[in-house]
């Protein structure tokens, strides 16, 4: 076994720390979430966020060193996210990083936070093998990429307005429902029938793979508020929403997968936890003769383990930064490097 790489998360609102060795796989990981301290403000609060990453980082490492049996010097390397982010946020996974770099005399890597959803189902005792089409689904990103082999990114599409889960979360707020909005949506939705409003499935009657959710939600709000406003009526609009949602991404997986010759998919972010856009992509994966991957639900979200996988399949390749404390808040996919 290789020694463990270190990777840190602080890109929003999870602290996420874990150690990943190659040839051995996941040593251990540990989560903080700050969304119950973000909650009374409906949304994230960058530099609350900031300041939070600083008080939990270094006590969640040593509860990860205690629970795995190991020390910083049994570490091999270290990978941060380096972006994209909030700034305030990624500095402290980055200025961490480096310190404990440059004490350790270890190798360095500041990470893509978005290479890591990615890269995340390949933390699966049976991942899946480049080259396949990825649907990267969060809080930030509505993202179509063509993954030839690892490092090697081609956008397909993109969102021109919310991202997928920026559309949970706004719509869920419409509804009066609490933050994180997508869970609460979700949950919401169980008890809905999704054929009582029918919303639309932005953008599928015309050819291309980009996406637009933001026109969703005014007509989530019409539709709120010309109803009866019942319970059930509230599950119903949750339902039909998540419904026009999850198969407008099937819509667009379908033709992406048509459009590079593939037939193999790969869901990742944290809309990928979503259980209809799960239960209706493995129905047309079933019918249409593809396969579809899912990470495990826990690195669907947020989390060190994907930042650890990737920083260990790069350092191993030589790739490392410099002493800089370096964070790049806004970074494109394709600019990455190929892992040699
Ligand atoms: O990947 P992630 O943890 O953070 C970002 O990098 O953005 O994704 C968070 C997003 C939020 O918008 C959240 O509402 C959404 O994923 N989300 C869900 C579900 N779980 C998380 N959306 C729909 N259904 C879910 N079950
Ligand atoms: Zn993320």
């Amino acid at each position: 076994m290789s020694r463990p790489v270190l990777g840190v998360e602080s890109s929003c609102d999870e602290t996420g720390v874990a150690l990943y060795a190659s040839g051995h796989g996941l040593l251990g990981h540990r989560l903080y979430s700050q969304a119950d301290m973000h909650a009374a403000y409906g949304g994230v609060v960058p530099e609350l966020a900031s300041r939070d990453h600083i008080r939990k980082l270094l006590p969640l490492l040593k509860a990860l060193l205690d629970e795995t049996g190991l020390k910083l010097r049994d570490l091999g390397g270290i990978a941060y996210t380096a972006g994209p982010g909030l700034a305030g946020a990624l500095l402290v996974g980055a200025a961490t990083a480096q310190a404990l770099a440059w004490s350790l005399d270890l190798p360095v890597l500041g990470v893509h936070h978005l290479e890591g959803h990615l890269l995340a189902p390949l933390l699966d005792a049976q991942p899946p093998e480049p080259p396949f089409v990825a649907l990267l689904v969060s809080g930030g990103h509505t993202l179509l990429v063509e993954v030839t082999t690892i490092g090697r990114y081609r956008l397909l599409g993109d969102t021109l307005d919310d991202a997928a889960g920026e559309a949970f979360d706004k719509t869920a707020m419409l509804l009066g429902l609490p933050y994180p909005g997508g869970p609460a949506l979700a949950k919401l939705a169980e008890d809905g029938d999704s054929n009582v409003f029918r919303f639309t499935r932005p953008l599928c009657n015309r050819p291309g793979l980009d996406f637009s959710f933001s026109g969703l939600k005014t007509q989530v709000l019409l539709a709120w508020q010309r109803s009866d406003r019942r319970a059930t009526t509230r599950a119903d609009i949750a339902a039909s929403f998540e419904a026009a949602v999850a198969e407008t991404l099937v819509i667009k997986c379908r033709r992406a997968l048509a459009t590079c010759g593939l037939q193999r998919l790969v869901v990742a972010g944290g809309v990928g936890a979503n259980a209809r856009l799960r239960r209706t992509l493995q129905r047309t994966a079933e019918k249409d003769g593809f396969r579809v991957h899912f990470p495990r639900l826990a690195f669907c979200t947020d989390n060190g383990a994907m930042i650890a996988l990737v920083g260990a399949l790069r350092l191993a390749a030589g790739q490392q930064d410099g002493t800089m404390i370096h964070i790049r808040p806004r970074w494109g996919l394709e600019d990455l490097p190929e892992v040699a």
